[in-house]
């Protein structure tokens, strides 16, 4: 696997796949990767020729208060991991060749990235759409997959894609989880022992909930229930737990066709989001 830190050789090698008739999937990452990863990397393969993953992790997507000098970085193991993986090409930017002296562009993206975490993490879904129409700028992909963990992330980038008629396919891939329910992110390894066995109250939680709505409870009952699992499971506060319209992301009060439950809850100084399809 070929690894590039500057635009000119990810072009290069870009346009090289290309004179050889290949088609190109990207799977954009901050590193630290883990399962959830390899199974957007595993998708990509079967939906492209090659793949190329990309390790940035973007300044501009963490608040002031947020954890950006301490969020995990472990080039060398990913890269082994993506080499494994079969994946082509790594584009592993350097913040200066990202972000030039001078840089001065903003894309935000109204609507979507309102409400949940666009009001929990202000400026974070600027920052997202920013970096990603970046990267594909730069690589120039025929798709590119994420993970449906970030919801609102992948509806967010789903919309500038569509709004700005950048034409390439945007694949959500489900979730994936640990034993007990805990849905795989990087900021797990933040998480004492403790902690992590506490972490399980919010997949339930949500399952709990969303065995609830469909048995006919009203969103308030479910919604309120969901946070009180969710401290009574040993988190510290709950940031939201909400039902939206999956496409969307407004909250709705009576159950939609296709709806989201939505939940980011905080344990010993880590935050952590998920999501079940309703
Ligand atoms: O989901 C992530 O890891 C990041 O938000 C992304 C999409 C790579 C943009 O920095």
């Amino acid at each position: 696997m070929q690894i590039v830190r500057t635009v000119a050789a990810l072009r290069e090698a870009v346009a090289a796949f290309r004179a050889a008739g290949e088609t190109v999937a990207l799977v954009p990452t901050m590193g630290a990767l883990h399962a959830g990863h390899m199974a957007l990397i595993a998708e990509g393969r079967l939906r492209a020729s090659r793949v190329v993953a990309s390790i940035f992790v973007n300044p501009k997507q963490f608040g002031p208060n947020e954890d950006l000098s301490r969020y995990p970085r472990r080039e060398a193991r990913d890269a082994e991991m993506l080499e494994e993986a079969g994946c082509a090409l790594l584009w592993a930017p350097s913040v200066e060749e990202m972000y030039p002296d001078g840089f001065a562009t903003n894309v935000s993206v109204t609507g979507v990235s309102g409400g949940l975490d666009g009001e929990s993490r202000p400026g974070h879904f600027d920052g997202v759409a920013t970096v990603v129409t970046k990267l594909f700028n730069q690589v120039r992909p025929d798709i590119a997959l994420f993970g449906e963990k970030d919801f609102q992330q992948l509806a967010v980038i789903r919309r500038f894609v569509r709004d700005l008629d950048l034409g390439l396919e945007i694949i959500g891939v489900p979730t994936q989880r640990e034993d007990d329910g805990l849905a795989l992110s990087s900021r797990n390894a933040y998480l004492t022992p403790e902690d992590r066995a506490k972490a399980r109250a919010l997949p339930r939680a949500l399952g709990e909930a969303a065995d609830a709505l469909r048995g006919g409870a009203t969103v308030t009952e479910a919604l309120e229930a969901a946070t009180k699992r969710i401290l009574d499971g040993g988190f510290d506060s709950v940031d939201y737990v909400s039902l939206c319209d999956a496409e969307t992301l407004q909250p709705v009060d009576s159950l939609p066709i296709s709806g989201r439950l939505l939940a980011a809850a905080r344990i010993g100084g880590t935050r952590l989001i998920d999501n079940l399809a309703i």
